[in-house]
């Protein structure tokens, strides 16, 4: 059985129709702004879903609440399905005195549930921080369907070393060669920002990665493919977190945009219920 939250709402009707059994939640807040929580239905196990994009703090504390009303209503086993995990990217400390902030809130989560499953965490190895079982769900295949025919015969690539392994996932998905963007020191002065040992020439590109904010990652990677002459470009991406005119300044620079729908945006044509209907 699932329990819906506020950063569900977007999933909640194909969740339904898809046969997932929902639970009743009322979620409102106070006149002073404190969340109000109340689980309408009863059980012994139930799958909380809710995704932790902008405002992130309520979110998260929602989930805290919910946990907290389950477990009184006597719920033995709770999952929690946080499809964009907020905080994923402060994974370690930079500057002396931070928080390893994903860690924090991983923990808070794990007072309450005994399973979390993740989209696409940003860094799959914080997942250690939850104390519980934790899963990181890959989108590869869901993005995969996605561009298969768009993509024909073309290729997979990462907009650096760090996102390899997604670019690997969805092209071994569709049985294409795959490849990332490097910074090639080329004299003193000069940085060369290419794909590495590929030739995207008269090919089409579809370069995935875990987040897009501004864009300006993938509008400097689509530039240089455009240079090289690749063909059609396509950006498959897990998490449109989207700054400000991100989603105008990443469509114009490519053929196609799609993320899936971890968060709910304008161009979040890629659906993860059915991968949660299977987890
Ligand atoms: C960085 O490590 C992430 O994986 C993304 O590449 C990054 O968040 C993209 O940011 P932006 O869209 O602002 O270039």
């Amino acid at each position: 059985m699932f329990v819906i939250g506020s950063g569900g709402k977007h999933l909640e009707d194909e969740l339904r129709e898809l046969g997932g059994e929902v639970i009743e939640i009322e979620l409102r807040k106070f006149p002073d702004g404190e969340k109000y929580v109340r689980v309408l239905g009863f059980g012994r196990e139930a799958t909380v879903i809710s995704s932790t994009f902008a405002p992130q703090d309520e979110k998260i504390l929602e989930l805290l609440l919910i946990g907290d009303a389950l477990r009184e209503k006597g719920f033995e086993k709770l999952r929690a399905v946080v499809p964009y995990f907020a905080y994923s990217r402060q994974d370690r400390v930079t500057k002396e005195g931070e928080p390893i902030s994903v860690r924090a809130v991983m923990r808070a989560l794990g007072l309450y549930y005994d399973e979390l499953y993740i989209f696409d965490l940003h860094n799959p190895e914080t997942i250690k921080y939850f104390p519980g079982k934790g899963i990181n769900v890959s989108p590869a295949r869901i993005i995969a369907d996605y561009f298969r025919e768009k993509l024909g015969e073309g290729i997979v690539l990462a907009p650096d070393r760090g996102a390899l392994g997604r670019a690997r996932a969805v092209a071994m998905e569709l049985g294409l060669e795959y490849s990332h963007f490097e910074k090639r020191r080329i004299s003193p002065t000069e940085v060369e920002i290419r794909p590495v040992d590929i030739d995207v020439r008269g090919k089409n590109v579809l370069i995935v990665d875990d987040i897009i904010s501004t864009g300006g990652t993938m509008v400097k990677a689509a530039r240089i493919l455009r240079k090289l002459g690749a063909e059609k470009i396509f950006v498959g991406v897990t998490h449109g977190v989207f700054a400000e005119g991100a989603v105008e300044r990443v469509s114009k620079a490519v053929d196609e945009l799609a993320v899936t729908n971890t968060i709910p945006t304008p161009v979040s044509k890629i659906s993860i219920v059915p991968e949660i209907l299977r987890l």
